[in-house]
């Protein structure tokens, strides 16, 4: 990977990020910190420096000038290495003992480089100068060891500094490397799908970390959108292998409608079959069109508060003539009120697909019954039968386009009243569930209910 590359990922930003956050913070928190122990140090050398100024200066006052040169000498002999410097001068200022040049400095303390007194290491020396009974004395500590404290504590810092760096360099260019595998294998899958392979899934590691979720995500949703592909291209060929049926019938109307004109017999009637034929292919396209429109969803924002029972009762009501003409018994058990949202037109239609349906699928002295209940929070509107039933087998496939059982193939229809009835179910959210009533069929559609009209 290249180091632009690198840039790009938001994994390696977030390491070198963060890493500079917390070096900075270290930084900062460590200079406090050393701050603190110079200055505690500098004081320690300062007591330290103002112990033996004490001592030098008791044995002025107690002894004789002999004695406190012998004392400053051993003093002297002791630090060979100059770390710590002594001067004295008698009253006239001029130098008793010591072991430096010759400097004068101000009273009190002051900070002298060691060039400026003779020494030849490199520190400087904190100094203090002053009144020792008559003379003057000057004693000094070297600063060697807070120097050299500082240059190991700064090298220390630069050090951690760099390798922290650098090992942030090397963890954010590894985890920016493992994220892009993954996600290469994620893009390659995204490449399949819109080439066309909807079986094409995001990898799932496991880990249950962001990438899992959003690549889960993904894979339900193109999980559905493959069944929604497939139900659509299954739909399509249901569509083009149903209406070949009807159109080879009109082409043989048509063909024997020319044969006998060419002998010359009358066509009229041959005509009006044909014309009554592709009115019944205009019907179902109509059919399948409102299907399709239906669910397209845009009539959801037509919905008005209605009851439910209402629309079921009055359907109820003008069919039972006409299951009565046929030998038939509708009896209607609605009672109401059952708040629903929804379509009057579309619900009404419904209803009478399936009440239709028992009438025409249902031999005579079958019982038509109609029902609606409402309670914990839902509404059921119920038609059923005591006829022939359908196959629990077929009970899914009936409700796919244009699709019809072997025994009716001969009973007037399209094949399309129950992919209505599940349209108009899926658009007011309603659940749509066929049982076998043992004998006979019962439909039933469940909905959400609501408090009463709005
Ligand atoms: N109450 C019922 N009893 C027995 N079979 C039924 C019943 N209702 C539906 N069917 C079967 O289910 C099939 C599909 O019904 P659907 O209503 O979709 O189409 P159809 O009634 O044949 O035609 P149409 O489009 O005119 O309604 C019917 O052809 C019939 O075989
Ligand atoms: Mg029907």
């Amino acid at each position: 990977m290249r180091p632009a590359e690198l840039w790009r990922h938001n994994s390696f930003r977030l390491a070198l990020g963060v890493t500079l956050f917390i070096l900075t913070t270290l930084m900062l928190a460590s200079g406090f910190g050393y701050g603190l122990m110079k200055s505690q140090l500098a004081a320690r050398q300062d007591a330290r420096v103002t112990e033996i100024f004490a001592g030098i200066r008791q044995t002025s006052l107690e002894n004789d000038e002999a004695d406190l040169i012998e004392s400053i000498t051993a003093r002297i002999k002791a630090s060979p290495d100059l770390s710590t410097i002594f001067l004295l001068r008698g009253e006239g200022g001029n130098i008793l003992v010591g072991n430096i040049d010759d400097v004068t400095l101000p009273p009190g303390w002051s900070t002298v480089p060691a060039a400026k007194l003779g020494s030849a290491t490199d520190y400087p020396y904190r100094m203090f100068s002053g009144q020792a009974g008559q003379y003057t004395l000057t004693v000094g500590l070297t600063n060697a060891d807070l120097d050299d404290l500082q240059e190991i504590v700064l090298a220390a810092f630069g050090w951690a500094a760099l390798f922290a760096f650098l090992s942030t360099l090397a963890m954010g260019t590894f985890l920016a490397m493992r994220v892009q595998a993954r996600m290469a294998t994620a893009e390659a899958a995204v490449a399949r799908v819109a080439l066309g392979d909807l079986a094409a899934r995001l990898p799932v590691s496991g880990r249950g970390d962001d990438l899992d979720r959003i690549s889960a995500a993904i894979n339900t949703s193109l999980a559905r959108l493959e069944g929604l592909v497939e139900a659509m291209r299954q739909v399509s060929a249901d569509i083009a292998h149903e209406l070949r049926t009807p159109l080879n019938r009109l082409r043989i109307r048509i063909e024997n409608a020319a044969n006998l004109a060419a002998k010359g017999t009358d066509v009229t009637e041959e005509l009006a079959a044909a014309i009554l034929e592709s009115d019944t292919i205009n019907a179902t396209f109509a059919a399948l069109l409102r299907i399709a429109q239906i669910e397209a969803g845009a009539r959801r924002e037509q919905f008005v508060a209605l009851d439910l029972a209402a629309v079921l009762r009055d359907v109820a009501d003008v069919y039972s003539e006409v299951a009565e003409d046929s030998g038939q018994t509708l009896t209607s058990d609605a009672a109401g009120p059952a708040w629903v949202m929804g379509d009057k037109e579309l619900l009404t239609q419904s209803f009478a697909n399936l009440i239709e349906n028992a009438i025409r699928h249902c031999p005579p002295g079958t019982r038509i019954t109609c029902s609606a209940t409402a309670g914990m929070g839902h509404v059921t509107a119920s038609i059923g039968d005591n006829g022939p039933g359908i196959p629990p087998g077929e009970h899914d496939k009936v409700l796919r386009r244009l699709y019809r059982l072997e025994k009716s193939r001969t009973t007037e229809g399209t094949g399309l009243g129950l992919s209505l009835v599940k349209a108009v179910a899926d658009l007011h959210g309603a659940e749509l569930v066929l049982t076998d009533a043992a004998p006979g069929l019962r439909v039933d559609l469940r909905f959400a209910q609501i408090l009463g009209a709005l």
